[in-house]
């Protein structure tokens, strides 16, 4: 079965079997059966933006394609509002806004579904998942039961969860339920973003806004994977210690770092990556992307392979010029 459809690098990798879930019955019936098979690996499956396969899948993929949002609880200053985990993320973002729920119009155009945005605390323009997340539900895989997960429980941390690496493939994610205000705060501190807004002539702020200004800038500088095979950010932007930026900093003066809530420094990988020369290279159809060197493309025929070589070698010269090692965002398969 062609996974092609299913990832947004588009790859044309093949499962042994596939299959989808729209209801909860029908997701138990499907787990019924797979555990009936020998061993049998298999890979829950969201919107596929952020995963790279790089070979075919010899097992099972099963698809989240629960839907439905509906609003939970109220209470004076805050909305509840769950939504299943095969709804689309941006399409989600689009309702709260149209509702006049606020919270998540950082994360417009974010690209994948509700069910993976606390899988690796999705965040962009100043906004984590985090800082709205109530609490969400999964299915136990083996236990075959629900479980409710609240803030605590996920351990969230930058581009992290419990379900990325500790419970990789023992929960399916069925629903969250997300904290969302009634009276907006803004989140506009990301330089790009008052320019934008600026550049729009916006003089009564509002999330729809900037709900607009962040989908311009993405635009501007991220391919729609549609048009051009990407999983977003490639690479976690890393931290390093105060000595060691100071020490890069007098070597490379144009250095880019921000700091963070503990000691140390959190580098643009992006700038990296672009100082030792990658930034819009191709090698057959894999390449880096010509507006954001942090962004890994498909041109087309490229394979997960292709692009895993080029990450490595990515990560290669980052290392010998900065002494600084990339870690890979997306979930390798
Ligand atoms: N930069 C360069 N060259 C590049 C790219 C970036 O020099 O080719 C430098 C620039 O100085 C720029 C800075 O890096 O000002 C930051 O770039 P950008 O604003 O594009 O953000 P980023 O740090 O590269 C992160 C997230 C993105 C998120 C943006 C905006 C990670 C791994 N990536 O990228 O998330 O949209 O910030 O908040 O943290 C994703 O995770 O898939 C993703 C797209």
């Amino acid at each position: 079965y062609s996974l092609k459809a299913y990832n947004s690098f588009g790859f044309d990798v093949k499962a042994r079997f596939f299959a989808a879930f729209q209801s909860h019955e029908m997701m138990q019936e499907l787990l019924e059966q797979y555990q009936h098979l020998p061993y049998m690996p298999m890979h829950i499956l969201g919107g596929g933006s952020n995963i790279l396969l790089t070979r075919d899948v010899d097992g099972l993929v099963l698809r989240n394609e629960l839907k439905g949002i509906e609003l939970v609880k109220e209470d004076t200053d805050h909305y509840y509002v769950k939504a299943q985990a095969g709804e689309n993320w941006h399409d989600f973002v689009c309702y709260c806004i149209e509702k006049n729920y606020a919270g998540i119009e950082n994360l417009s155009l974010i690209p994948g579904s509700v069910g993976a945005s606390p899988m690796q605390n999705i965040g962009a323009y100043g906004v984590e998942i985090k800082d709205v997340f109530h609490s969400l539900e999964a299915w136990h895989i083996n236990e075959k039961h629900k479980e409710t997960f609240t803030l605590n429980d996920c351990g969230f941390g930058y581009r992290e969860s419990v379900f990325k690496e500790k419970y990789r493939n023992r929960f399916i994610i069925t629903s969250v339920t997300y904290k969302l205000n009634k009276v907006p705060v803004y989140h506009t501190s990301y330089g790009a973003i008052t320019q934008e807004l600026e550049k729009m002539g916006v003089k009564d702020l509002n999330i729809a806004a900037i709900a607009r200004a962040v989908i311009n800038i993405r635009q501007s500088k991220l391919p729609d994977p549609q048009q051009l095979g990407n999983a977003g950010s490639f690479f976690k932007n890393p931290t390093i210690s105060e000595n060691h930026f100071k020490r890069l900093q007098e070597e490379f003066p144009g250095i880019v770092g921000y700091p963070t809530n503990t000691a140390r420094i959190k580098l643009a990988a992006g700038w990296l990556i672009e100082q030792c020369g990658w930034k819009g290279y191709r090698k057959g159809d894999a390449g880096c992307h010509q507006q954001q060197a942090l962004v890994l493309v498909n041109y087309g025929n490229a394979t997960g392979a292709d692009i895993f070589k080029l990450s490595n070698e990515i990560i290669e010269s980052v290392l010998q010029k900065f002494g600084v090692r990339l870690e890979r965002e997306v979930n390798i398969i």
